[in-house]
This record gives structure tokens, sequence and C-alpha cells, in this order.
């Protein structure tokens, strides 16, 4: 049998993407092997949104190859259609393919008894959680931010038909997954086509309606969903998750800069004043939301007065969380012409700048937590026997379990009433209670609430 193994950089599309292939290869005959320098067959699932990330495949790629001559590399992702790219690393690559068009790859007759779907988001996932599923609801980007690849990577919007996009989560959700992560490049911008049932068959679905659908399959889970674009947000959406019982009260809604100039540099299409009023919008109808949130600095021509803007409004909005990075500069994108005039030390110092503003509201936010219950999925556990989730608010959450497991009846029936509870590690992918005592800039830590899990 031949072996495989894929190597996935970069978001939550890719991961995705990379759990289609799988299931493509395992269709094929394939078997995973987690040994990279022996594996038959190497797929690279590439991402191109920084130079960190490109640069990553640089010493990989040649290295496999080196290591065994005779495995064929596949060359899939974001870094795919770069010509400078495939000069680099023609000599080692042997298929290069966008991951839309992984169905056509031309290695082994396609899935044995059965056609290849040409859509390849009709690919059935060979999922690498067992309690937690991204489920893409479209692909591409139609924004062009200046400096992002994805719509060149990836090429215009796609969505998935609602219809697929429902088969699939109640699928997911009959087979005990405890979270559904809704994924696209823009979330907020979804339309399908193809209305299921009525009394929506009078008009398109947007993704308030979507998510509304979602929430109405019925089963315990949350609901996730990534990426929000601040231009597309409706207050139709705000009042979905408000009314909900199992979208998570977590938005991560990128500002990019808190710049007006920078964000229209940057084509982003919405104005400081108004990501501020969607905030406001948020908080109103969603007291305990997290909002968190993507900041580039350094972008061409940003000047400190600017990164003090950005500064200004992390103060204001209190994020939870905001991925800061440096502004990299990316070929074929519209910024690309523009010259990166922020110097790696300036743009260090606004890093660590904002970041230090976000761990202090990050703390702030965190102390709320302590002494409250909160809702936990355990997501997995350490080597100290402790375990660890994540709260609906997308808190990293430790848990220790104290003396539970040794004070329990070992054998079920053994206690009127009582079940034996199960090691630690199978409360892996199930929802517990905790008593949040510690919290930090990051994370939480907590105490099991004991009685919860007598069931
Ligand atoms: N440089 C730095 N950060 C970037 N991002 C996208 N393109 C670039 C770039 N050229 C960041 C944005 C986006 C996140 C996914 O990656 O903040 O929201
Ligand atoms: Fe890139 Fe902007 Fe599209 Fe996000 S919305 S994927 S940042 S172009």
């Amino acid at each position: 049998m031949k072996t495989y193994h894929i190597i996935t950089i970069g978001c939550q599309m890719n991961k995705s993407d990379s759990e289609r292939m799988a299931s493509l290869l395992e269709k094929q005959g394939y078997k995973k092997t987690d040994k990279k320098y022996q594996s038959d067959l190497v797929v690279v699932n590439t991402c191109g949104i920084r130079q960190m990330a490109e640069d990553r495949i640089y010493g990989l790629i040649p290295a496999i190859k080196k290591a065994n001559k005779k495995a064929k590399i596949i060359l899939t992702g974001c870094l795919v259609n770069r010509k400078d790219v495939k000069n680099r690393l023609k000599k080692y690559v042997d298929v290069w393919k966008p991951i839309n068009e992984i169905t056509k790859i031309p290695l082994a007759p396609f899935i044995k008894g059965g056609k290849c779907p040409n859509d390849y988001l009709k690919i059935e996932p060979k999922y690498e959680s067992k309690f937690s599923a991204y489920v893409p609801i479209g692909n591409g980007c139609n924004n062009f931010c200046s400096y992002c690849v994805v719509p060149y990577a990836r090429g215009r919007e796609v969505c998935r038909p609602a219809k697929e996009i429902l088969a699939e989560v109640k699928k997911l959700v009959k087979n005990d997954y405890k979270e559904i992560v809704l994924i696209a490049q823009n979330v907020n911008s979804y339309k399908s086509q193809i209305p299921p049932n009525p009394p929506l068959s009078r008009g398109d679905i947007d993704f308030a309606d979507l998510l509304k659908m979602v929430d109405e399959i019925k089963g315990d889970f949350w609901i996730r969903f990534i990426t929000s674009h601040p231009k597309d947000m409706s207050d139709k959406l705000i009042k979905v998750i408000a009314g909900s019982k199992k979208i998570c009260h977590h938005i991560h809604l990128p500002i990019q800069a808190g710049d007006d100039k920078i964000l229209a540099l940057m084509n982003r299409k919405y104005t400081v004043a108004h990501y501020k009023s969607l905030i406001k919008k948020i908080r109103k109808a969603i007291p305990d939301a997290s909002i968190t949130t993507d900041i580039i600095v350094g972008f061409p021509s940003e000047t400190k007065k600017q990164s003090n803007n950005t500064a200004k409004l992390m103060k204001e909005t209190k994020f939870d969380l905001a991925y800061v990075v440096r502004y990299s500069p990316r070929p074929g994108t519209a910024s690309f012409k523009l010259i990166d005039n922020v110097s790696l030390s300036e743009k260090k110092v606004r890093e660590n700048k904002l970041t230090k503003i976000l761990s202090s509201t990050a703390l702030a936010n965190n102390k709320k937590y302590l002494g409250k219950i909160v809702k936990v999925l355990v997501e997995g556990e350490n080597k100290r026997d402790e375990l660890f989730g994540s709260t609906e608010t997308a808190k990293i959450v430790k848990i220790s379990t104290g003396d539970f497991n040794q004070r329990l009846p070992r054998s079920p029936g053994s206690s009127p009433g009582l079940k034996a509870l199960p090691r630690n590690d199978s409360l892996v992918g199930r929802f517990v209670d905790v008593k949040i005592i510690k919290a930090k800039d990051f994370g939480l830590e907590g105490k099991l609430v004991k009685k919860k899990l007598l069931v």
C-alpha cells in the first residue's frame, strides 16, 4: 500500500482543505503516515499570507526530495500560482495544483467504484478531530484588501449551497461532534442560491439565515464562525447571534488598523467610526461577547501618529485577543507597489506596544470570569494530567481535576445512580463545567465542577 503525508501551513481553510485531500487520497488506496521523509506521496498545502509562512517550504521541500528521491511531491494552496515560487522549486515538485483542482491530480484512477466530484468542496473530508469540525461555507474572496494575497491565490468568492452545508452539519452532530466551525474568508458575504425549504424559498439566504438554520439543528453542540468583515456585518446577524443558544459569543472582527487613511490604503472599505459602532451594537446585544481581531503594524507610509490611533482604538475596544503582525509585502498584491518604508525595528516597536495594550485589556476581561462556573469543551490533556479546553468565548482554560478520578466508583453500578467516571482523557470532546480560579492575560485556570460529571 502506498503512503501519503500532508504538510499543512496556514489558516483554518487550509486545514480544512487538507482534510478533503486526505479523504481523496485514502479513497484511492493511499495510507496515512507520520513520516514525511519516507512517504511515497507528500502533499504540501502552502500559505502565502506572509513571507514567514512562505519561507517554510524552501527548506522543507528540497529536504524531503533529498531524503527520498522516489517521493512524489504535490504542491497546493496559496503559493501554487506564483511563478517565482515555481521557478525556485520546479526541480523538486512533481505536481502543482490549485486546491479547487485537486480532484484532477493525475496520480491514480480516481475514487474506486465512483466518480470524483468536480467541485472539490463536495469531497467528504477526513476530519482531523472527533469532536470539532471545520465546515467551509465558501471559498475565495472578492474584497482585494491591498495587502492580501487571498483573492489571487484562491480566486473569486464561491458560496456552497446551504443545503449541502446543513447536510454536513447534521451528519456531524449525529456523530456526536460538539463544535461546528463555519469557515470562509468572509462569512458575512455568504449567499446561497439554493433555498432548502420554505419559508426561505422566497429569496436568497444570507449568512444570518444560514446561521439560524444551523442553530435550529437539534443537538448539544456549539457553532463558531470565522472570519467576519466589518463592512458586511449586519444588524440581522448580531440579532441572530444574540437570540441563539448554540452560536458562541465570540466574534472575530479584523480591524487591521485604527486609522482611516491607512484603512483606505488597505482598501478595507470601512472607517474607524463604523467599526466602533459595530462594537457598540455587539456589546449591547451580546454583553458577554468576546471580541478578537487582526492588526497589521507598519503598513507602507504608516506614521507613528497613525499607529497611535490604532493603540487608542485598542484601548477603547478592549479586545480579548488580537493577532498583531508586521506588514509583509506580498508579490502580486496592490500594496506591493508601495514602498515598505517602515523599518523592521520600528515595526517591532509598534508590535510590542500594541501587544502590551492587548495584554492589559485581555487580563481585565479575563478577571471578570473569576469565581464563575463556565461551560468548557475539553480539547485535550497535558502530561501533568491536566485537561485543557475552550469556553464559548474562546478563552483557553487549564482545568485541574484534583483527586476526582481516584474517588469515583470504578465500575458502573457500584453506586446507585452513578456511572464510573472514565479517566480524564475520555472527557476530551465533552462539555464540562469549570469553576474559574485564576485569570491570566491569555488564559484561564479552573477546577472541574464534579457533580456535573456524574451522568
Ligand atoms: N502582511 C501582514 N499581515 C497580513 N495579513 C494578510 N496579509 C498580510 C500581509 N501582507 C493578515 C491580516 C489578515 C490575516 C489573516 O493575516 O491581518 O486578517
Ligand atoms: Fe484577504 Fe481582505 Fe479577503 Fe480577508 S477580506 S481574505 S484580508 S482580501
